[in-house]
């Protein structure tokens, strides 16, 4: 048996794994979700204790409501970490035990509550719904121009301020998205309509550094990372990020891998490409001002300062605008798509601004990991 990826002494027995399966649910959500999303054949374990599941999805129950109704940070930090996890296993590497939970009906419904409740607590703070979709592009750029996000002080920050720990603080922050980035460009070409795939393709192409495997954005972030001697860490550092930072990960993740919020992807992506190049031009000014300037340690942010202008128009004009002709409807979710991003977005810098101008970077990396 494995889990956790390490082989688990005392548990392939069925009734001393029921036992630890038991004894599990006295630990907040996101480790019981870490250490029974690793067992193999999960479902069966879960169908052999009686009640298990429902004892278990009445404690998910009571995490979401503080979460969400109470907005206690702890379980803010406990649920997004497990949607987290739970996402993960979409994409997870094939000879990892847990891969064989991809489909498990028990994760799925933790999965499925978290989200729901998730999201309606989004709609209501984001009060998007009612917005009326007259033209979907002009609405898009006007949200986008008009969020307090766009110009957020986190980059000035960066540029004027920050000193070289704050710098790899960001970069480890920014580790686990920019790597993931390439799976999610791939997801949104599953099920795409026919005339959105030459665009999407394009992203795909671009981000696999136009066939050059040494300029793919992968190999160019980690490039940076190892130039500046931070560790290639198998989870990319997304054990660091806090609930704001998972919160905006998962959002990426929720419009990925549901068919029903795919347009909501679409929306998320098209702010992603708009917000990011003033604010990489920003950054790229910091790393000078520190001495991070050779082109290689630059790649990654100069590429996406550049070609993300061109991503965003693509977006707008070849995605979005033919979806919308289409489908009228799917301008709302596009929409709302887009406010959630910018708002989870807003939330994530405000959060690390606040961290890296109270606290150095080690002493950021000690509260990082006291919420684990
Ligand atoms: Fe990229
Ligand atoms: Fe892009």
């Amino acid at each position: 048996m494995i889990v956790d990826g390490q082989q688990v002494a005392g548990l392939p027995k069925t009734e001393n794994l029921s036992k630890a399966m038991v004894d599990v649910m006295e630990q907040p959500l996101h480790e019981r979700i870490r250490i029974l999303r690793d067992i193999e054949f999960l479902d069966e374990k879960v169908d052999s204790i009686s009640g298990y599941m429902e004892r278990f999805l009445s404690s998910v129950m009571s995490e979401l409501k503080f979460a969400f109704s109470e907005f206690e940070e702890r379980s803010l930090y406990s649920v997004h970490r497990s949607l987290f996890l739970l996402y993960e296993l979409q994409v997870i590497d094939p000879a990892h035990s847990a891969a064989t939970n991809q489909y498990s009906v028990f994760l799925q419904k933790v999965k499925s509550a978290i989200e729901s409740s998730w999201l309606a607590s989004q709609a209501v703070a984001s009060f998007v719904e009612a917005e009326p979709i007259y033209d979907i592009e002009e609405q898009l750029v006007k949200l986008y121009e008009s969020h307090p996000v766009t110009n957020h002080r986190l980059f000035d920050y960066l540029r004027d301020t920050a000193d070289m720990d704050q710098l790899i603080s960001f970069f480890k922050s920014d580790c686990a998205l920019n790597n993931r980035f390439f799976d999610l460009i791939v997801l949104t070409l599953v099920g795409a309509r026919p005339n959105t795939r030459v665009e999407i393709s394009k992203n795909i192409w671009d981000e696999a550094g136009q066939g050059n495997a040494g300029k793919s954005h992968v190999e160019l972030y980690n490039s940076l990372l190892v130039s500046l001697d931070i560790d290639l860490v198998g989870d990319d550092y997304a054990s660091l990020l806090s609930w704001q930072g998972l919160e905006g990960y998962n959002l990426f993740m929720m419009g990925a891998l549901n068919r029903q919020h795919y347009f909501k992807l679409l929306g998320i992506m098209a702010m992603t490409e708009m917000l990011d190049p003033q604010n990489y031009d920003k950054l790229i000014s910091g790393c000078r001002r520190l001495g991070v300037c050779d082109e290689l340690q630059l790649a990654y942010y100069e590429e996406h300062a550049e070609i993300d202008i061109l991503h965003a128009k693509g977006w707008v004009e070849s995605v979005v605008r033919p979806i919308v002709k289409d489908t009228p409807s799917a301008g709302q979710e596009i929409y709302i798509g887009a406010k959630y991003r910018l708002d989870s977005c807003n939330r994530y810098y405000d959060y690390l601004l606040n961290a890296l101008e109270s606290e150095r970077a080690s002493r950021i990396h000690e509260g990082f990991a006291s919420r684990k």
